[in-house]
């Protein structure tokens, strides 16, 4: 039984990660479309806001960099992680002065207290689902106490999602999400505070955003 659930979660973690390597042009030109909800206004600008300039924050699971790491880089001290090495190159040409650094979300090659704050946008909800607490553990024990962790989450209870030709490249992707309630309590068992939270008015949105305090 947990040998089974290990084998999926390596074979969700292979296709999460071949397909950003595949499509990390298509992704970048899709994200530059999109504006990242809770960035500009509400939970995200407040948390950012409330940052103090200069503060070494990690943007775990970069992807290639913009919005989120640009608009970080500007004021603090940032770095970037992801698993998939061509994110990671169109990052290093997006936002030149980031440090850049390839690990899994699940095990941060970050020493305890590293961060003065932590965000993660749209990355969570790759990772499977039996391994978001430790996730959310990692998260807590890089940043140091009272640091601030500002995450996207799922917002569908149990959907665990396959895309076999993800943004028309032909390409897999795959997905698995908890319901917000659930998110939540990941958040709050690992050990943060809720500060704040924005949570889709219905299920179908996709995704929650909680803003918590180590
Ligand atoms: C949907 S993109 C989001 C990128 C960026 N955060 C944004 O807001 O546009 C998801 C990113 O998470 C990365 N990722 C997925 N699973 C990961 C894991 N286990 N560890 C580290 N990065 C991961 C992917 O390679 C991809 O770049």
């Amino acid at each position: 039984m947990l040998l089974a659930a290990a084998t999926a979660g390596m074979e969700q973690r292979d296709v999460v990660r071949g397909g950003y390597e595949e499509i990390a042009t298509a992704y970048d030109e899709y994200r530059e479309t999109e504006t990242p909800p809770a960035l500009d206004d509400g939970i995200g600008a407040d948390c950012f806001a409330s940052l103090a300039d200069g503060s070494r924050v990690l943007d775990a699971g970069c992807g290639a960099g913009r919005p989120v790491l640009e608009r970080l880089d500007r004021a603090h001290e940032s770095v970037g992680l992801d698993i998939a090495t061509s994110q990671l190159e169109l990052a290093r040409e997006h936002v030149p002065a980031a440090d850049l650094v390839r690990g899994d979300l699940a095990r941060l090659p970050f020493a305890d207290d590293a961060f003065d704050a932590l965000c993660s946008f749209y990355a969570i909800i790759h990772v499977p689902k039996e391994e978001h607490e430790r996730v959310l553990s990692e998260f807590h024990r890089v940043l140091r106490p009272g640091g601030d962790l500002l995450v996207s989450m799922g917002a569908i209870e149990g959907w665990e999602g396959r895309n076999d030709d993800w943004l028309d490249t032909g390409t897999a992707m795959e997905w698995s999400y908890f319901g917000p309630a659930k998110s939540r309590e990941i958040v709050e068992t690992a050990g943060f505070e809720i500060v704040d939270e924005r949570l889709p008015e219905v299920e179908s949105d996709g995704f929650s955003v909680f803003w918590g305090r180590a």
